[in-house]
């Protein structure tokens, strides 16, 4: 039975997903979670905050997040609105196009430096970028970028995720004691700085001095927002450049197309986003009776909105599973969501990947750069994302 939670098989469920989509709207599928499969069927569902609840975001069944603890998807309204209203002013679409200079001079420098015959672009690349531009934004120390990265990696990869705990403890502190004991340092100091008169006005920096209903917020959710822009964009972001990379290395038409014609990028981001979605589905628990798309759903019932799944439907979409640079409504995928929910960083990995692919065309010639031979697609070990766990290249000999 078709399981969301099984981080192994997710990379071949393409197959199984258009089955389930032909059946129906609805599928109960393992842990008799309710998997929605449909397009019109899963933006209805997204839209609905007050039938379908974000309280235990993306855990496995029965696993309750304590308020204090909880990310911003895991907030209902009107908890969640105001506290979103703090995070996308603190990183408006001003921010992220200040920091492009940024993005576009650390990707060239991490490019510069493979200099060897033989590399992979994702302990190189893909998974570097996108902690460098989150520490920048945050105004953290760049030496601690690696710790940093490691802490999220770990993270993403243990059970914490799915149970919202680890060998070492429940919760986000008692799990990850160095990881939030970083967090809270850095807000502390910069407490202090701000307090000083300093006027640096970084994310960090925006986040403490943003109120919600004229008082600050208050330091657990303030460190839960801060884990939110590390983790919530981190890996996403790196499977986002690690699934182009792989398109661009395996499809010679698309890397020829894009060097031909670099505004058909912003188009291939968004076909990569909606058949290779980083995030493959979203989490609800159904609070009171309803129907979706006829069906029946109860009360107490878990929903899934399968993103991997709206995204190849066949009413919104076009030969749904060919990758289309010239797809005029590519980038109405779900991959980011939808309504009040919807990503918040959508534009920070937009830009992330429109400067690291576009750097990457610019570094490399076509064919320069190819897959080790044998190379096997082998899945990032977290259960809800999509992306490669590595990609080693060869250099070509001229
Ligand atoms: C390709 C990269 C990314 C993908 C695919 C992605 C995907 C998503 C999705 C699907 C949601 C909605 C979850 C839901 O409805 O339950 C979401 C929410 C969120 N994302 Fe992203 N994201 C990405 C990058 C980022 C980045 C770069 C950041 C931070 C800088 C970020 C921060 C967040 C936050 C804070 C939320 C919660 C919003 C809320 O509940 O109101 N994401 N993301």
């Amino acid at each position: 039975m078709f399981d969301p939670f099984d981080a192994a098989r997710s990379r071949d469920a393409w197959t199984a997903l258009r089955q389930l989509r032909d059946e129906g709207p609805v599928a109960t599928v393992a842990g008799g979670l309710r998997y929605i499969t449909r397009y019109a069927e899963a933006r209805a569902v997204l839209r609905d905050t007050e039938t379908f609840s974000n309280a235990s975001g993306l855990k496995a069944p029965g696993v309750e997040i304590p308020l204090e603890d909880r990310l911003l998807g895991e907030l209902d309204p009107p908890r969640h609105t105001a506290v979103r209203r703090v995070m996308v002013t603190a990183m408006t679409p001003k921010v992220v196009h200040a920091a492009e200079p940024f993005i576009a001079s650390t990707a060239a420098a991490l490019l510069d430096a493979l200099a060897r015959d033989q590399f992979d672009l994702v302990t190189s690349y893909t998974g570097v970028l996108p902690n460098r531009v989150t520490m920048y934004l945050l105004g953290f120390d760049p030496a601690d970028s690696d710790q940093l990265a490691r802490w999220a990696k770990e993270l993403m990869e243990s059970t914490f995720p799915a149970l919202n705990r680890t060998e070492r403890g429940v919760g986000f502190a008692a799990a990850f004691p160095d990881f939030a004991g970083y967090i809270d340092t850095r807000i502390a100091e910069r407490n202090a700085q701000l307090a000083a008169g300093d006027d640096r006005d970084d994310v960090l920096a925006r986040l403490i001095r943003l109120e919600v209903d004229d008082e600050p917020l208050p330091p657990q959710q303030l460190r839960a927002l801060v884990r939110n822009l590390i983790t919530g964009g981190l890996t996403t972001t790196s499977q986002l450049l690690g699934n182009l990379l792989f398109e661009l290395l395996t499809t010679p038409e698309l890397d020829a197309a894009l060097r031909a014609d670099r505004a058909l990028l912003s188009t291939a981001i968004e076909e990569s986003l909606r058949l290779a979605p980083p995030v493959l589905f979203m989490a609800r628990g159904c609070v009171r009776d309803t129907e979706i798309g006829g069906c029946p759903v109860q009360a107490g019932e878990r929903v899934a909105i399968g993103a991997a799944s709206a995204n190849r439907d066949e009413r919104v979409f076009d030969r749904a599973d060919e990758f289309d640079a010239d797809r005029a409504n590519a980038d109405q995928h779900l991959t980011f969501g939808y309504g009040t929910h919807v990503c918040p960083g959508a534009t920070l990995a937009r830009a992330v990947a429109r400067i690291g692919v576009g750097a990457f065309i610019d570094h490399f010639a076509s064919g320069e750069l190819q897959l080790e031979r044998g190379f096997v697609f082998e899945q990032v070990p977290t259960y809800f994302e999509h992306g490669p766990r590595r990609l080693p290249v060869v250099r070509a000999r001229p």
